[in-house]
């Protein structure tokens, strides 16, 4: 139901970056996505699973193609059981809190374990600094050539409107991901679990599908706190969900015990949700446990959001330095 979803360059926060996540994934039985950037080598990932854990691939396409081949195929006889194609990033947001920390590192590869970058400009941020070698021209026509060079299921990251859903279902992909990119790429883009309420309308309105469907998953992610978040997202339609920051908060506090925390928290929540819900199976969690009349209504009802308040500051203003004249 939850799973890790990709979040770069874990090292920034804890010298043990994404193998903390590998860790806890294995302790609870929950699926970890592997960024293309993450810090640790991808192999190092793989090899440090448990026999059975299920691991997916995130994946930024080179312009490269050749390099991006490779990297998939390595991943496929690696054991890998997804790959997730990220649709949403051709360039990168502006991120300004990134682009003001700066990025320092000699070498990326110190924090990137997939060297995919020669030339870095670190004037922009860490992310800028390391993804320009992302395709901006990937399109619905190379889908054909993914397809030719993996048997992995394919799965689009970063889906926004249902008729890009339908697509990617029409084209025989195994599905997709609700996302806005955690609000990081096109400002005002609508959250995944918005979408996710249209995408299930048309697609059983013009091709019968029921969700979740096991054919065509939607997968959502952006937002997801608690268990509760999850279970609305299951009534809705959804696979699974992924988690992204709360992990990442976890693990750059207090290393794997922050990640392992954080998902008995979640664990136990789901449980107790369940019952209160009346709920004995998943099958049992239905649409109509979810009111989700106004979600389109982005102006009356949207609520305040505390816990994102008290985990973001916001953008501070420079201050003029005060000059102190000597008369
Ligand atoms: C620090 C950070 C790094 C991320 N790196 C990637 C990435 O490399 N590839 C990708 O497809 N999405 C990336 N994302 C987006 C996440 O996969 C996800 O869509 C987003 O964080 C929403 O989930 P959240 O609200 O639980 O964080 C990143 C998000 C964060 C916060």
């Amino acid at each position: 139901m939850t799973s890790q979803t990709a979040t770069a360059l874990g090292k920034l926060g804890h010298p043990d970056g994404e193998l903390n996540l590998t860790k806890a994934a294995a302790k609870h039985g929950v699926i970890q996505m592997i960024p293309t950037l993450a810090s640790c080598a991808f192999d190092e990932l793989v090899d440090a699973a448990q026999p059975g854990q299920v691991q997916f691939l995130q994946l930024y396409v080179n312009k490269d193609r050749a390099i991006t081949k490779k990297f998939v195929q390595h991943a496929e006889k690696r054991g890998i059981k997804g790959l997730f194609i990220t649709v949403d990033a051709p360039q990168l947001g502006r991120r300004e809190k990134d682009m003001r920390q700066k990025f320092e590192a000699e070498d990326p590869a110190e924090v990137t374990g997939n060297n995919q970058e020669s030339k870095v400009d670190r004037s922009q941020g860490a992310a800028r600094a390391i993804s320009s070698f992302i395709d901006p021209g990937l399109d619905w026509k190379d889908i054909p050539w993914f397809q030719s060079i993996t048997k992995m299921p394919l799965i689009l990251k970063g889906v926004q409107c249902w008729e890009d859903a339908l697509q990617a279902y029409d084209l025989g992909l195994a599905g997709v991901v609700l996302s806005n990119h955690g609000g990081r790429q096109l400002d005002f883009s609508r959250s995944g679990i918005e979408v996710l309420v249209e995408v299930v309308r048309e697609l059983r309105a013009r091709r019968g599908l029921s969700f979740p469907n096991e054919k065509f998953q939607l997968f959502v992610d952006g937002g997801v706190r608690r268990a509760n978040d999850v279970l609305k997202a299951v009534a809705l339609g959804a696979t699974a969900v992924g988690v992204g920051r709360p992990f990442l908060y976890a693990f750059s506090s207090y290393g794997f015990e922050g990640v392992d925390h954080a998902l008995q928290i979640l664990h136990d929540e789901f449980e107790m949700n369940m019952r209160l819900l009346g709920a004995r199976t998943l099958k049992e969690v239905v649409p109509e446990m979810v009111d989700a009349s106004s979600l389109q209504s982005h102006i009356v009802a949207v609520p305040g959001d505390r816990l994102y308040d008290s985990n973001y500051e916001s953008m501070q203003h420079a201050r003029l330095r005060e000059v102190k004249s000597k008369m």
